[in-house]
C-alpha cells in the first residue's frame, strides 16, 4: 500500500548571520514533527534551508569583507553544521542561490507577468532593510518599522507589482472555508483584521541592489526577496523543472512552521501567489511564538543577546536542549529562555525523574536477578492500573503531537514516569527483595517498570532520539519492540529479557557553579560577536600606509600566472616593479600611461618569480569584477595621498 505523505517545512533562514537559539527552536520543532510522523509510518518530506539573497545578506557580506556568495556559503555551512549537531533529520536543504531555484523563480515570475498578475509601475514607500519589507505611512509604528521597530528609509523606484489587492476577498473566503489553514486561532484573527484593513499591490522587484535573482526579461530588476524565498517550498520539490515528481508527490505541504512575525507573508502573500499560479494552498500555516530573554526581548543578533546553541549543545547534548525547547515553551506561545530554567529541567525532569527511574530499574534487575528477569508475571490491581495508564496516555500523546502540542505531550510522558516512580514507592521492591518467596512478585514489578520504560522510550524518541536508543538498549528491548505500534501494546517485552548497565543518562548539575560557568561562557561568546563590527583603526594606523601616485610605464603578462600582470611604475623618484592580480580584467596595453595609486611602503614579496615592490589600489564589485582606481592625469607621479 502506498504510504501517506507528510510534507513539513521550516522558514528558510536569512544568511545574514550565524544561527541562534530562535532558529534552533523552529527547526527542532519541525524535526520533532517529522520524526513523529515517520514513526507513525508516513512518507515524510522535511524541508529546511537558507534565504540567501537581499540587501541584508549583501550588507553582512560587505561587513565581513567577503563577496556575497562567499559569505552565504560560509553561513549555510554553519547552519548545516548546527543541524547536524542538533540531530535534525531534514530530507532536503534548499539554498535560494542554487541555480535550480533561481531558474524556477524566474519562470514563476514570468508566468505571473504573462498572466497579467504582475505589472510594471512605480514604487514609493518606506523600506525596512533588516526585514526586507516595504510599509505604507499607515503601517508604520511611531514612524518606525512595525515588525522590528527599527528606522525605515523612504524609497522611490520603478518596480514590478503583484496584484495582491485582487486577493483580499479570496483570502478571507479561503480562511472561512478552511478553518485549519491559519493556526493558532489568535493569529488568524490578526490576519483577518490585517486583510480587512485593505491590501495594496505588492512591489516584487528592486533596482537598488544586485544581490538577488534578476527578472529574466528586465535584468536591472532583481526579484523581491520574499517572492524568491516563499517559492522555495515548491521549487525545492521541482516545480516548473524537468524533474517535478517530488512536487507531484508532496505538494500541497501539510504544514509550514513559521515564527509569528512572518505569518503575514505566509498567509497573505504566499497563498495569493499560489492562487495566481492556480496551485493548491498548503494545508496549514502554524505560527509559533518567540523565545524571549529575561528582559522580554526577542533574541536577535542585532541586540547582541544571542545564546549560542552550539555551546549549550556541546555542554549538555542535543537531546537535552531539544527536550528543553519543546517542553519549556508551549508551541504557539512566547516563552523565556534562561540558563537557570535549562539547568532545572535537566536536574528535575531528566536526572531525577527519567534518569533515576532507568538507573534504579536496571540496578534492581542486576541486584536481584543478575541482569536477566525470570519468566513470571502475576499482575495485581496496581500493575493493571499502571498498564492502563500507559496505554491511555499513548492515545493522549498522539492527539497532542498531531496538534503540535509538544510541551503537553511530553508532560503526559512525564506523568507516566512519575507514575512509575510512585509505583516503585508503592510496591517497595527493596522489601520484596528481602524475602526469596516474594521474588516472583519482584520480577513482575521490575518487568512492568521495564515495560513502561520501553513505552516511554518510544514516545520520547522524536524529541530525544539518542536517549530513546540508550534506554532501549539498557532494558534489552529489540528494535522491533520499539515501533509506534508496539507503544500501544503493553506486555510486548519477553519476560526473560536481559538488561545492560550504562552510565547515568543525565548527571545532576550543581546549579550555582554551573550558572556561573555558563554565564562566563555566554558572555565570552557575546563579546567576540559584538566586537567584530567595531574593529576601528585610528588615524595613525591609516598613516602607516604610504599612498602615492604612480605612472605605469610598462606592462606585461606574467608567463607563469593566469592572474598576474607585471607593471613598471614611475613613483616620482624611480621606476619600481609591481605584480598585480588584474590580468583577467585588463589587457597590458590598456594600462600603459595610466596614473594609479600605489601603496609604496609594502614589504617586497616574490609572486610567480616577480619581485613586487608595492601594490596598486583597485576595487572589486559583488560579482568579483575588478576596476583599478585611476588618478586624474594632471596629478604628477610621486604625489602623496592622504
Ligand atoms: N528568511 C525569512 C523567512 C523566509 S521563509 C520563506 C526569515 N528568516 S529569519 O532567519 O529571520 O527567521 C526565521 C525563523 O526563525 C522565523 O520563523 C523566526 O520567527 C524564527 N526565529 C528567529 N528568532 C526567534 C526567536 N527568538 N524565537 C523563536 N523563533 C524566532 O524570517
Amino acid at each position: 500500500m502506498k504510504k501517506k505523505t507528510f510534507y513539513i517545512t521550516t522558514p528558510i533562514y536569512y544568511a545574514s548571520g550565524h544561527p541562534h537559539i530562535g532558529h534552533t527552536y523552529s527547526t527542532v520543532a519541525a524535526d520533532v514533527m517529522a520524526r513523529f510522523k515517520r514513526m507513525l509510518g508516513y512518507d515524510v518530506m522535511f524541508l529546511t534551508g537558507m534565504d540567501e539573497h537581499g540587501q541584508k545578506a549583501e550588507q553582512s557580506a560587505v561587513k565581513a569583507g567577503k563577496l556575497p556568495q562567499e559569505y552565504v556559503d560560509i553561513i549555510a555551512e554553519d547552519f548545516k553544521d548546527l543541524w547536524k549537531t542538533m540531530k535534525v533529520s531534514y530530507d532536503k536543504f534548499i539554498r535560494t542561490t542554487n541555480l535550480d531555484h533561481k531558474e524556477a523563480v524566474q519562470r514563476i515570475f514570468n508566468e505571473l507577468y504573462d498572466k497579467g498578475e504582475i505589472y510594471k509601475g512605480k514604487y514609493k514607500g518606506w523600506y525596512c532593510t533588516p526585514c526586507e519589507s516595504f510599509f505604507t505611512d499607515k503601517q508604520l509604528k511611531d514612524g518606525k518599522c512595525p515588525d522590528c521597530e527599527r528606522e525605515v528609509n523612504w524609497m522611490e523606484e520603478e518596480a514590478y507589482f503583484f496584484k495582491l489587492s485582487n486577493y483580499a476577498d479570496k483570502l478571507l473566503d479561503y480562511y472561512k472555508s478552511h478553518p485549519q489553514f491559519v493556526q493558532p486561532e489568535g493569529r488568524k484573527n490578526e490576519m483577518i483584521q490585517f486583510i480587512e484593513s485593505g491590501l495594496e499591490d505588492l512591489c516584487v522587484s528592486r533596482t537598488s541592489f544586485n544581490w538577488g535573482v534578476p527578472v529574466s526579461f528586465d535584468s536591472k530588476h532583481v526579484i523581491y526577496v520574499w517572492l524568491d524565498a516563499l517559492t522555495n517550498y515548491i521549487t525545492a520539490q521541482g516545480y516548473l523543472s524537468n524533474d517535478d515528481k517530488d512536487f507531484k508527490k508532496y505538494w500541497p505541504a501539510d504544514v509550514h512552521f513559521v515564527g509569528k512575525e512572518i505569518v503575514r507573508f505566509h498567509v497573505v502573500i504566499w497563498p495569493a501567489i499560489l492562487m495566481a499560479l492556480n496551485l493548491p494552498l498548503p494545508k496549514q500555516v502554524y505560527s509559533h511564538g518567540w523565545i524571549l530573554f529575561g528582559d522580554g526581548s526577542k533574541m536577535s543578533k542585532s541586540k547582541g543577546n544571542v545564546v549560542d546553541p552550539k555551546i549549550l549543545c556541546n555542554r549538555y547534548g542535543a537531546d537535552t536542549l531539544r527536550y528543553f525547547l519543546m517542553r519549556e515553551v508551549p508551541f504557539g506561545l512566547d516563552g523565556y529562555f534562561s540558563n537557570e530554567a535549562l539547568i532545572k529541567r535537566i536536574n528535575f525532569d531528566l536526572a531525577n525523574d527519567l534518569g533515576n527511574l532507568v538507573s534504579r530499574t536496571i540496578a534492581m534487575v542486576e541486584k536481584y536477578f543478575n541482569f536477566t528477569l525470570p519468566k513470571v508475571q502475576r499482575p495485581s490491581a496496581l500493575d493493571n492500573e499502571l498498564a492502563t495508564f500507559a496505554i491511555n496516555m499513548v492515545k493522549d500523546y498522539q492527539f497532542k503531537m498531531d496538534r503540535f502540542k509538544f510541551s503537553s505531550a511530553l508532560g503526559d510522558v512525564w506523568l507516566l514516569i512519575s507514575k512509575c516512580n510512585k509505583y516503585i514507592d508503592e510496591t517497595m521492591p527493596w522489601e520484596l527483595g528481602k524475602n526469596k518467596e516474594k521474588y516472583d512478585r519482584l520480577a513482575t514489578v521490575l518487568y512492568n517498570l521495564c515495560e513502561a520504560l520501553r513505552i516511554v522510550s518510544i514516545l520520547i524518541s522524536p524529541v530525544m532520539p539518542s536517549t530513546a536508543k540508550t534506554i532501549q538498549s539498557q532494558i534489552g528491548a529489540e528494535e522491533k519492540l520499539c515501533t509506534w505500534e508496539m507503544a500501544q501494546n503493553w506486555g510486548a517485552l519477553p519476560s526473560n529479557i536481559t538488561v545492560y548497565k550504562g552510565c547515568a543518562l543525565f548527571p545532576r548539575i550543581d546549579v550555582k557553579a554551573e550558572m556561573e560557568e555558563l554565564d562566563n561562557l555566554l558572555k565570552a561568546s557575546q563579546v567576540t560577536e559584538e566586537k567584530q563590527p567595531e574593529e576601528f583603526i585610528n588615524i595613525d594606523d591609516f598613516f602607516k600606509s604610504q599612498l602615492i601616485v604612480g605612472e605605469i610605464i610598462e606592462c606585461d603578462k606574467v608567463k607563469k600566472s593566469k592572474k598576474l600582470l607585471k607593471l613598471l611604475v614611475n613613483d616620482g623618484e624611480k621606476n619600481r616593479t609591481i605584480a598585480s592580480g588584474i590580468s583577467q580584467f585588463y589587457n597590458p596595453e590598456e594600462l600603459v600611461g595610466k596614473k594609479v595609486i600605489i601603496v609604496s611602503n609594502l614589504k617586497p614579496v616574490k609572486l610567480c618569480g616577480v619581485e613586487s615592490h608595492g601594490m596598486i589600489l583597485a576595487s572589486q564589485n559583488f560579482e568579483g569584477n575588478v576596476k583599478v582606481v585611476f588618478v586624474d592625469d594632471s596629478v604628477p607621479a610621486g604625489s602623496k595621498i592622504s
